[in-house]
């Protein structure tokens, strides 16, 4: 069969390498894909409406797309997939609420009695600072909508708080996603990601992962996309495993099926692992990055019946999903500057070198052909990963990958698993 990719990151990377594995793969298309997928999937220029790619979708006879990031799925792409009769992985536009609405989130979590922080949603600011106020900070505002990942404001003093309900609220600083804004208590403990894959009714867990949130060392600088991750998570106990299925996972989902918008495709639930149990950070309703870039090294089985599992409604017959029993990590290597504003079109050098270690995958995330050389296109540029025997010895490959490449200005962090690790 023939496969559509959507999306440009390591998580696309990383998904058409699994994908061109499965038997059943004939040809793989990525729009826009970048210079790593380039080398395995044709790239496809990503059209500005969704109808266009599905026309295309249809002419090529493709079987399956699978939808990497958000935003087109919060914009409706797989509505517009299904309305031909084509399969597309992911949730549909009401579906996807889950992530690209905090304030839709939290009710549906409030009324399933699903373990998160305190919360209360506001438009109008002054309401929002009288409770702030009222509750003191530290407190987390948040943009309800999409906002790439800069939504989230930590308000450590009433005036932080403040200044970021009057940046959302009033300033517009994320345009519409902002037109209400989450304001929660803070919640103190470690984070951990929780991915299963659902076709509205069952759920599959994947091995549990955690990343890397902050630019620098030691969970210190600025929030970022993620800046590396690691599988499995050992804050995950197989207790915890269970109570995150039983109190958070299926009640979201049978809470979206009760409101007649079921849920297919990814849950990643961010997740904070508090004294007083799991509690929920968010919901995101597709896979994470750089999360996939070390699940589906892990995953021993094809994962091309399973996304067509979870559109069928078939998923329950893949109870049975094998995993291998390594550990994988994964360490992204940024522009210099990123998540603030950096060069790009920087020269990368011993791609191939680093690929050559043994265990040693190189996704690409940010970067692009130009002629014969391959250069930095994004704030992340790569994710050096390894599958290895322990979560030490994987760590230690992907850090030995790093070294192989080079670019000006290239920035990793030095300690990514050092709370895994920290637990030996
Ligand atoms: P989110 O996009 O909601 O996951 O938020 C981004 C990051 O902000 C999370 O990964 C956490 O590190 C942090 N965060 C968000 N909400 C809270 C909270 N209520 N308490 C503590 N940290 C939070
Ligand atoms: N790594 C965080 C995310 O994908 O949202």
């Amino acid at each position: 069969m023939k496969i559509l990719v959507v999306g440009q990151g390591g998580r696309e990377h990383t998904l058409v390498w699994k994908l061109a594995q499965s038997p059943l793969v004939e040809k793989i298309y990525c729009a826009p894909g970048n210079a790593g997928i380039a080398q395995i999937a044709e790239s496809i220029p990503m059209p500005d409406q969704f109808t266009e790619l599905a026309d295309w979708a249809e002419s090529q006879d493709i079987a399956l797309t699978v939808v990497g990031p958000e935003a087109p799925l919060a914009e409706g792409i797989v509505d517009v997939f299904r309305e031909r009769g084509l399969k597309a992985f992911g949730p549909d536009k009401q579906a996807a609420r889950l992530e690209a609405s905090k304030d839709f989130a939290k009710r549906l979590m409030l009324e399933k009695g699903i373990p998160t922080a305190e919360h209360q949603t506001f438009t109008d600011a002054e309401e929002a600072m009288a409770y702030i106020e009222d509750r003191n900070a530290p407190v987390f505002v948040k943009a309800d909508g999409l906002a790439a990942g800069k939504g989230v404001i930590p308000g450590r003093t009433f005036k932080e708080a403040s200044q970021a309900v009057t940046a959302i609220l009033v300033d517009k600083a994320f345009g519409n996603a902002g037109d209400s804004v989450v304001i929660e208590e803070e919640l103190i403990g470690e984070e951990a990601s929780f991915t299963v894959l659902t076709d509205g009714t069952y759920c599959l867990p994947f091995v549990s992962s955690q990343d890397h949130k902050m630019s620098h060392d030691g969970d210190t600088g600025k929030n970022t996309g993620g800046m590396g991750a690691y599988s499995p998570a050992p804050v995950i106990t197989p207790e915890l495993h269970n109570y995150v299925m039983e109190r958070v996972v299926y009640p979201t989902v049978n809470g979206m099926a009760g409101i007649g918008s079921p849920f297919k495709g990814v849950l990643y639930v961010g997740l904070m692992i508090t004294d007083a149990g799991p509690k929920v950070l968010e919901f995101n309703c597709r896979f994470g990055d750089p999360e996939t870039q070390v699940l589906l090294p892990r995953l021993k089985s094809d994962l091309v019946p399973l996304l067509i599992a979870c559109i069928d409604g078939t998923l329950e017959q893949h109870a049975d999903t094998q995993w291998y029993d390594e550990a994988a990590a994964c360490v992204v290597m940024a522009s210099g500057g990123y998540p603030d504003p950096y060069q790009t079109g920087i020269v990368i050098t011993g791609l191939e070198n680093a690929d050559a270690i043994e265990g040693v995958t190189v996704f690409h995330a940010g970067t692009k052909q130009n002629d014969e050389n391959i250069v930095t296109d994004g704030g992340r540029v790569l994710g050096v990963t390894a599958l290895s025997g322990g979560l030490h010895d994987a760590i230690q490959q992907a850090y030995k990958g790093v070294s192989a490449i080079h670019f000006d200005k290239a920035h990793a962090r030095s300690d990514i698993g050092y709370r895994a690790l920290g637990r030996d």
